[in-house]
């Protein structure tokens, strides 16, 4: 069984990737959608909450966790290693694998939430992996907002313009790949790709989705939980939206100060 959490939605953009590789995976995804966002919060904050979610999986007897959230990742996967007895898969180290193969110009940019892009977690990867590669990162703290807010459609203005704003920077860097390094971006790529033309967009959330097929063996129980922190209402057909399959099971609620 595969545990899966994020602050929010983003997290199923890793989802989506593990039922297109293993179509009958066993999945207990956990969107802590009573705190989202994650990404403006301090260190201290997020380790904590981050601790809480893990717990809630591993209550859930899974035998792999994987962390779909970028700031997670980029901030609390030492606490969480040390406290789980499991394997706990992040997305750093994957997607700066997959920028480092795909630039051609040695010019990465990456966009994530303030507490990502202030962790340096991602630049710190690359350049232990090819030291001559320039990185140029941008906080965009306004994306996940948008996100979990439902302005995903293709061609929405608002997020087009919030695209624009945060990412005419790295058009100008010249760069020819962007690390999304956030897993709700993938959901507004086509806004990303218009602000930037030409570049290939590296989806996070996927890549450890690849890493993770790889080391996971598939069991018995192929079923798939969905469980929130606040109210199941809409998340549901949301979260069908961005699978591209519908989800057949009620999406559960639980009180995650519990855990
Ligand atoms: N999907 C999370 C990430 O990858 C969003 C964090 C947030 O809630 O701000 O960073």
């Amino acid at each position: 069984m595969i545990g899966v959490f994020d602050s929010g939605m983003g997290g199923l953009t890793a989802v989506k990737e593990i039922l297109d590789i293993m179509p009958d995976a066993g999945i207990r995804y956990f969107g802590d959608t009573g705190r989202v966002p994650y990404g403006p919060r301090s260190r201290e904050t997020i380790i904590r909450y981050a601790l809480q979610d893990a717990r809630f999986l591993a209550s859930q007897d899974v035998d792999v966790i994987l962390v779909a959230c970028g700031t997670v990742s980029s901030t609390a996967m030492e606490a969480l290693r040390a406290e789980l007895d499991i394997p706990v898969i992040g997305v750093v180290e994957p997607t700066a694998e997959a920028a480092v193969r795909a630039t051609k110009n040695k010019k990465i940019g990456i966009i994530g939430t303030p507490a990502t892009v202030s962790s340096g977690s991602y630049a710190r990867h690359i350049a232990s992996l090819d030291p001559e590669i320039e990185t140029f990162s941008v906080a965009c703290p306004l994306f996940v907002p948008l996100v979990e807010g439902g302005f995903t459609a293709e061609g929405c203005r608002i997020t087009e313009l919030a695209a624009e704003h945060y990412l005419a920077a790295l058009r100008e860097k010249g760069i020819d790949t962007l690390i999304m390094g956030c897993t709700h971006y993938p959901i507004i790529a086509d806004a990303i790709a218009k602000a930037l033309p030409g570049v290939t967009l590296i989806n996070s959330g996927a890549e450890a989705a690849r890493v993770l097929a790889n080391t996971v063996t598939q069991k018995a129980d192929s079923s798939a939980r969905y469980f929130v922190s606040d109210s199941p209402d809409g998340f549901a057909r949301a979260a069908s939206l961005f699978l591209g399959r519908s989800i057949d099971t009620q999406v559960e609620k639980i009180d995650i100060e519990n855990y």
